[in-house]
């Protein structure tokens, strides 16, 4: 069944604006909000999106979420513990809210999207006052204003998760690095992924809107930007306009920016054309963030993941050949149904193989109604377990050696701030997306530097400036 693809018209964003006013002019609205985020960046940047719509209505941001008037939470379900801890921490505000009758409490995002979750919080939840899901985030103005002027809760999901936002306003977190979505939703249905059902299908940006947006980011002081979709190697395959990830990139490159990220690659739509442009392109950083998941060819194809571990390498033997100082980090996921412990030694071997700089390590989690959750063969939690923690003590002897083998390096550090521990320090990311950590003065937040690596920790770089 093919979702409709529905670009959010003029009108509607009118009438949302219309909301936000009414809202803003209420007497009894909310004055401050608390945003909590689960997950990933692209939750990271919805949450962006939402503070920009609330700031809109006249709320400013509270210190503390149990002070603030309205408390939103953007949650996660790509897992269970994801959707455990929102729901803990929601019901944790239930005690708040006895004190502060007044307070509003909101969960939105891909919790929300699933199908059962709206009539679950329903009985189970009854102090959530809003709820709404991913489809429809850019209507929060006006289920705000319900939730001000009507008795009941306002609990809205609409079921087609296809929509294409265009022209929110956005609050953004951090002025030298910006997020910007290339393109929502996800095709792929792999087998053990929640994602395809809760964000919808793929539906790519206008590359004239995107470098628009870039634009202007670069006139507020963006020396970095990072394209956010679910799968980003086939932007522009559902559109007519006949740009691909690569020549977006291109265009994006060139509006003055300094660094560009982006995440996440699917490995069997990693083109040639992208590798070609990222050995050329001096803006586009030298990482790449490519999820294997797993190093067996049965557990790939029951995964539905559609390449070989051979497949995987070659792409791999190719980036590397085209840009020798790479950094490559992945996805892995153990104790998929079945898996046994060769299959599991598999994808060790394939971690020693390839050599990441890091990797997120997660024990396969059954998701309701995806293919893998109707899949025999559990895996025992205590083997689960067992797995994960020697594959992580392989990466993480695998980043030690990685690190200190960058030893005399001469790295280039987008400076973020002062160190946490030591205000003399400072601290960005290298082009690899590595934490440097410096001595240096204050006046070198915000540029990109040349720093001399002199030592690493587990997973930190340690420096010194190099006199350009
Ligand atoms: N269980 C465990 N990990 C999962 N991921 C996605 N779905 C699941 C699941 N059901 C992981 C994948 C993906 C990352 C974002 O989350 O590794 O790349
Ligand atoms: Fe999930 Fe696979 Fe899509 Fe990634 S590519 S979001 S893992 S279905």
């Amino acid at each position: 069944m093919r979702e409709e693809i529905r670009k959010i018209s003029q009108e509607e964003m009118l009438l949302q604006q219309s909301f936000a006013q009414k809202v803003k002019d209420h007497p009894n609205r909310p004055q401050t909000y608390y945003i909590v985020t689960y997950g990933c960046q692209m939750n990271a940047h919805d949450s962006e999106k939402l503070a920009g719509m609330l700031r809109q209505m006249g709320l400013t941001p509270a210190a503390d979420r149990r002070e603030a008037d309205f408390v939103l939470h953007n949650t996660c379900c790509i897992r269970d513990n994801a959707e455990r801890k929102a729901l803990g921490n929601v019901t944790w505000l239930k005690e708040v809210k006895k004190d502060r009758p007044g307070m509003l409490i909101g969960v939105c995002g891909c919790m929300i999207q699933q199908p059962v979750m709206a009539e679950k919080l329903l009985k189970q939840y009854p102090f959530i006052d809003i709820a709404f899901g991913t489809g429809n985030l850019y209507r929060l103005p006006e289920y705000l204003y319900e939730a001000l002027t009507q008795k009941e809760r306002i609990i809205r999901v609409d079921a087609n998760a296809s929509t294409l936002f265009e022209g929110l306003p956005v609050c953004r977190e951090n002025s030298l690095k910006s997020y910007i979505t290339v393109m929502y939703g996800c095709n792929n249905f792999c087998s053990y992924c929640i994602v395809p059902y809760v964000r919808g299908r793929e539906r790519s940006r206008a590359a004239d809107d995107i470098v628009r947006e870039a634009e202007s980011l670069v006139a507020a002081g963006a020396k970095e930007i990072m394209l956010l979709g679910q799968n980003v190697n086939s932007y522009g395959t559902d559109s007519e306009n006949g740009v691909s990830f690569a020549q977006l990139l291109r265009r994006v490159s060139k509006t003055g920016i300094e660094r560009i990220r982006f995440m996440t690659s699917h490995p069997k739509d990693l083109s040639d054309a992208l590798i070609d442009e990222m050995a050329v392109n001096p803006v586009i950083a030298p990482h790449l963030h490519l999820p294997v998941q797993a190093g067996s060819n049965r557990i790939l194809q029951m995964m539905n993941r559609r390449y070989t571990r051979e497949h995987y390498l070659e792409k791999v033997r190719k980036l590397r050949s085209a840009i020798p100082h790479l950094g490559l980090t992945t996805d892995l996921i153990v104790a998929f149904p079945g898996e046994t412990e060769e299959e599991f030694l598999e994808t060790v071997s394939l971690v020693e193989e390839v050599r990441y700089d890091s990797a997120y390590t997660f024990i396969y989690s059954p998701r309701k109604g995806t293919r893998a959750a109707e899949m025999p063969g559990r895996i025992d939690p205590e083997v689960a377990s067992e797995r994960i923690e020697r594959l992580i003590a392989v990466q993480e002897r695998i980043t030690g050696e990685i690190l200190s083998g960058m030893n005399g390096q001469t790295v280039h550090v987008l400076v973020e701030g002062t160190s946490r521990r030591r205000a003399t320090q400072l601290t960005g990311k290298s082009e690899r997306n590595i934490n440097v950590n410096f001595n240096g003065s204050e006046c070198d937040i915000g540029k990109i530097i040349p720093v001399r690596i002199t030592g690493a920790g587990s997973n930190t770089l340690r420096g010194e400036k190099e006199e350009e």
